[in-house]
């Protein structure tokens, strides 16, 4: 997934917008990735999944903080994600589909978080990163 300039400065844009409220987009993102395709929840046996749940809020502040630095770092995004690429594809093992379910429910977020922000144009720039995001995280399989 190649990301032209304009891509990239509208997901510098997105993120730089989204600011210090990044933490609460990544766990809402989650919230809804469990609650709509409930599958995804069983990489998660460890974790209380209930409404509100302190363990949800601190990975999406982890998902959010990785996310910023993919953006900040979108030119070397394999660069910027080789351990959580090592992470996700050599110990966790989480099936490359549930990707893009992550990436949706982000988008999802953002369009209700932020509606003004999502122009059909950083729609489109937005998901091609979350999409490149997901090819890094699962390039390592073997
Ligand atoms: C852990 C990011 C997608 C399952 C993590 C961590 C981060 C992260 C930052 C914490 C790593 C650490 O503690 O060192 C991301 C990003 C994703 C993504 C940026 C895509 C945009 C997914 C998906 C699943 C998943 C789709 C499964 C449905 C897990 C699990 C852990 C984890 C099970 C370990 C949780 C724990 O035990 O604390 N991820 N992740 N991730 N991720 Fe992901």
């Amino acid at each position: 997934m190649v990301l032209s300039a304009g891509d990239k400065s509208n997901v510098k844009a997105v993120f730089g917008k989204i600011g210090g409220q990044a933490d609460e987009y990544g766990a809402d993102a989650l919230e809804r990735m469990f609650a709509t395709y409930p599958q995804t929840k069983t990489y998660f046996p460890h974790f209380d999944l209930g409404k509100g749940s302190a363990q949800v809020k601190g990975h999406g502040k982890k998902v959010a903080a990785a996310l910023v630095e993919a953006a900040n770092n979108v030119d070397d995004l394999a660069g910027a994600l080789s351990k959580l690429s090592d992470l996700h594809a050599q110990k966790l093992r989480v099936d490359p589909v549930n990707f893009k379910l992550l990436g949706q429910c982000f988008l999802v977020v953002v369009a209700t978080r932020n509606p003004s922000l999502l122009t059909p144009e950083v729609h489109a720039s937005l998901d091609k990163f979350l999409c490149a995001v997901g090819t890094v995280l699962t390039a390592k399989y073997r």
